[in-house]
């Protein structure tokens, strides 16, 4: 019953009281006795409780406004017009600016156009808290991928620690990779941030480009009648066109335009080595990282435009009139998927690698590689190669290849080499067998086929080119430090022209 006491509602106490008898009683007195300082202090408490509350109420959302409150803002004034953007995290951010006219409609399939030049530039302030559509592409990369982004997708975005340093800070352009064919300047976790440009004290631009059909289309309707007689490699001339943007515009953001490296990994660094080939991108940089990309690539402008003549009788259409009024999907949808969605997963041989990237003769004169052994006209500056560890690992070939056994990894390495003869599926299975190191207590088999992937695609060829730019001269090759901007490396062989290794030639 004591214990009820304290449980009953206050308006029985009294009753209690009078009925309550011996010990029994006495406790309750003394409680009876204690329990009006009770319910005053109670009265107390509830007001202290309801102040309290109130206050923490009152202080919960001060912090709260402080913390949603938008960070600093901050205005820059660029050569088209001023932008808004912000600070956070140490460093500012511009986000989502145009460097070129939309190229919708009748830019559709022509080079960027420069906004100065177009009249095009704006008036008001320009909202640049905030990243713009992503270029138009396909995700996943198969047939039943969903079409997302926009054609408007030209936009740029600056991150620089500082506004006004003492002296310009080292600029350093990203080109992401996706094969050429999706992904964008903005990923989340695949793009430069605040913490990035505040911890190393350099200004980052990462851009925008278009991709894959919309980015790469060769064909002869849309070669006849454009003032380059060319077709294709749009996404390359977007690149290019950002860094004249770069060079115009990036001391605005505390920059140093004569300090500006292009980095980029997978089609990023395959655009890096296009860009270093261009005679278009010539002074536009001064040093080039190439992580995981391929320098390998000679379709010719004439068989790229025969090939894509599938994609033309595909739509129906005989003119370029008729496809730039083709809607996003219907583009993307025709377009055969050149870049394979095997990319991913071991070769198969004879497999057909199309025209993406092509051989132009006005972005690019020759094949990479033949141009750099020959010395020919290109952007002479410090190079570093490099690839990222497990480049294959960032998205499984098969859905169950995580509960592989290694029955079915030899049977899956059979099946994809052996079109290139059995000795090389022995030598494969030889050399990547199961006795190979793995890391992890399980998924060792799914560890080892992605190893074998990353090795044979990427690995093994910029070994490989390692080897041959140090036998003709062109390169230094030396030993690899720490890595510091690829997660890591495992391949480490690091080139240099005639230098060692340091990131002085990054910053100065
Ligand atoms: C345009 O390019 C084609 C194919 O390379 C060539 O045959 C033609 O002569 C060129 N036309 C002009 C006007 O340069
Ligand atoms: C491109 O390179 C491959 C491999 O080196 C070669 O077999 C092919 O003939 C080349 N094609 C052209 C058009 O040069
Ligand atoms: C895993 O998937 C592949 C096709 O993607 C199939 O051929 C194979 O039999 C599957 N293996 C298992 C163990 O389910
Ligand atoms: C296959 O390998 C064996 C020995 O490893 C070699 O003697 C033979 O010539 C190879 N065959 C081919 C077609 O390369
Ligand atoms: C490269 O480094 C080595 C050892 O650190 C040094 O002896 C050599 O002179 C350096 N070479 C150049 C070109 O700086």
């Amino acid at each position: 019953m004591n214990e009820d006491v304290y449980e009953l509602p206050e308006g029985t106490e009294y009753r209690y009281l009078v009925q309550d008898e011996g010990e029994e009683q006495i406790q309750y007195v003394r409680r009876h006795y204690v329990n009006p300082l009770l319910v005053l202090s109670r009265k107390c408490i509830i007001l202290i409780t309801c102040i309290v509350v109130a206050l923490l109420t009152l202080a919960g959302y001060l912090a709260y406004v402080a913390k949603s409150s938008p960070p600093e803002e901050t205005e820059v004034e660029t050569e088209c017009g001023w932008l808004r953007g912000r600070l956070k995290d140490g460093a500012y951010s511009f986000k989502g600016i145009p460097y070129a006219e939309p190229p919708v409609g009748k830019r559709r399939w022509r080079p960027p156009e420069d906004l100065v030049e177009a009249g095009a530039c704006w008036k008001d302030m320009y909202d640049a808290t905030r990243f713009r559509s992503v270029c138009a592409q396909v995700q996943p990369m198969r047939k039943n991928g969903k079409v997302m982004g926009q054609e408007d997708c030209l936009h740029l975005s600056v991150w620089t620690p500082s506004l006004h340093p003492v002296e310009p800070l080292p600029v350093m352009v990203w080109i992401h990779g996706g094969y050429l064919h999706m992904l964008s300047g903005q990923e989340s976790g695949y793009c430069p941030t605040e913490e990035l440009a505040h911890h190393t004290q350099m200004v980052y631009v990462s851009l925008n480009y278009r991709l894959n059909a919309f980015g790469f289309m060769a064909l002869e309707v849309l070669r006849e009648g454009s003032h380059t007689n060319t077709s294709g490699n749009y996404g390359f001339m977007d690149q290019i066109q950002a860094l004249k943007w770069v060079q115009r515009n990036i001391h605005h953001f505390g920059g140093d335009a004569r300090k500006v490296t292009i980095f980029g990994q997978s089609s990023g660094g395959t655009s890096v080595w296009t860009l270093m080939m261009s005679p278009l991108a010539k002074g536009l940089f001064h040093c080039a990282i190439d992580m995981s990309g391929s320098y390998v690539y000679n379709a010719s402008l004439e068989s790229a435009e025969t090939d894509n003549l599938e994609f033309l009788t595909r739509t129906g259409c005989k003119d370029a009139i008729c496809l730039r009024r083709l809607s996003i999907s219907q583009v993307l949808q025709q377009y055969p998927s050149w870049a394979g969605d095997d990319l991913l997963d071991l070769p198969v041989k004879g497999t057909f690698a199309g025209p993406v990237a092509i051989v132009d003769g006005y972005v690019l004169q020759a094949p990479p590689f033949e141009i750099w052994e020959n010395h020919g006209t290109y952007n002479d500056v410090p190079f570093l190669v490099g690839t990222t560890e497990q480049e294959a690992d960032f998205h499984p070939p098969y859905e169950n290849i995580s509960t592989w056994t290694w029955g079915d990894y030899q049977w899956f390495v059979k099946k994809k080499l052996s079109t290139f003869g059995e000795n090389m599926t022995n030598q494969a299975l030889k050399l990547y067998d199961s006795s190979a190191p793995c890391p992890t207590s399980d998924r060792c088999p799914e560890r080892l086929y992605t190893t074998m992937i990353s090795d044979i695609r990427v690995t093994c060829p910029n070994h490989d080119l390692a080897k041959r730019a140090a036998a003709s001269k062109l390169l230094q090759l030396v030993p690899l430090p720490q890595p510091l901007l690829l997660p890591s490396s495992r391949q480490p062989g690091l080139l240099q022209r005639s230098r060692n290794y340091s990131w002085d030639p990054l910053t100065s």
